[in-house]
């Protein structure tokens, strides 16, 4: 089976039994934590920031923590999220002045960097920068809440970022986020993404292991072109 990634965003989680909640979509067959920063600026939301990472890891998560900023500026939180733990780092190339050098800090760092792409931004953003990059997020949502419907031209979008990367030769990631659920994750897959964000579909859900076991049926079923040899 491809090399498919389930990224539960803590976002739609219990913030008050935060480490539980982690846990447990952990032990229900969870690859990554999907850890939403928002900032009441760049979005009209605020969530966490690099002490509550750095107190999952404390806790004990041992697991990838793939840092979404919704913020800006973005570069000085940078630095902090690497020293609390994050493995991987993305952010808006609208929130940097600098998207070159913010990329560059995030591996310096020593993270994984990420742009993300709004359902409005152009993929020309990628250009010049693809290369350095190891995650391409496509939002399938405009950021800042959880629960809201997956915007169906998304598909499209993926696709050809999926070229773009194949294009490149490189191990790049390609990840969605928002509105994947267990009846679309199938058709988000065949569109080329491999690192699937979902929220709602799983914290709201009774049974997390249940709604994650669904989505990988799904997966499998899918059998996408997106299937790249030796992503990591
Ligand atoms: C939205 C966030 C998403 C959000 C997804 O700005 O980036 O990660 O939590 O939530 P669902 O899966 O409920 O759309
Ligand atoms: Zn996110």
């Amino acid at each position: 089976m491809a090399d498919f990634l389930i990224a539960p965003s803590v976002l739609s989680a219990d913030f008050a039994r935060l480490g539980a909640e982690v846990d447990a979509v952990l032990d229900a067959g969870a690859d990554v934590v999907h850890f939403d920063v928002m900032d009441n600026h760049y979005v009209p939301n605020l969530t966490v920031g690099p002490l509550v990472c750095d107190a999952l890891r404390r806790y004990g998560v041992q697991a990838p923590i793939d840092v979404h900023l919704m913020v800006k500026p973005v570069d000085r939180l940078v630095e902090e999220f690497a020293a609390a733990g994050a493995s991987w780092i993305s952010f808006h190339p609208e929130a940097s002045e600098h998207a070159h050098r913010t990329i560059s800090l995030i591996r310096e760092v020593g993270c994984r960097p990420g742009l993300v792409l709004n359902p409005a931004t152009p993929l020309s953003c990628l250009d010049h920068v693809l290369d350095d990059l190891d995650l391409v997020l496509v939002m399938s949502v405009n950021p800042g809440f959880g629960g809201q419907a997956f915007i169906p031209s998304s598909l499209d979008k993926l696709r050809a970022v999926r070229e773009r990367i194949t294009a490149s030769g490189r191990a790049i990631r390609l990840e969605v986020d928002g509105g994947i659920k267990p009846t679309n994750i199938g058709a988000v897959a065949a569109a080329g993404a491999d690192t699937f964000v979902a929220g709602s579909a799983i914290f709201g859900s009774a049974d997390y292991a249940a709604t994650i076991a669904s989505m990988r049926k799904e997966l499998a079923a899918a059998a996408p072109s997106a299937a790249v040899a030796g992503l990591s």
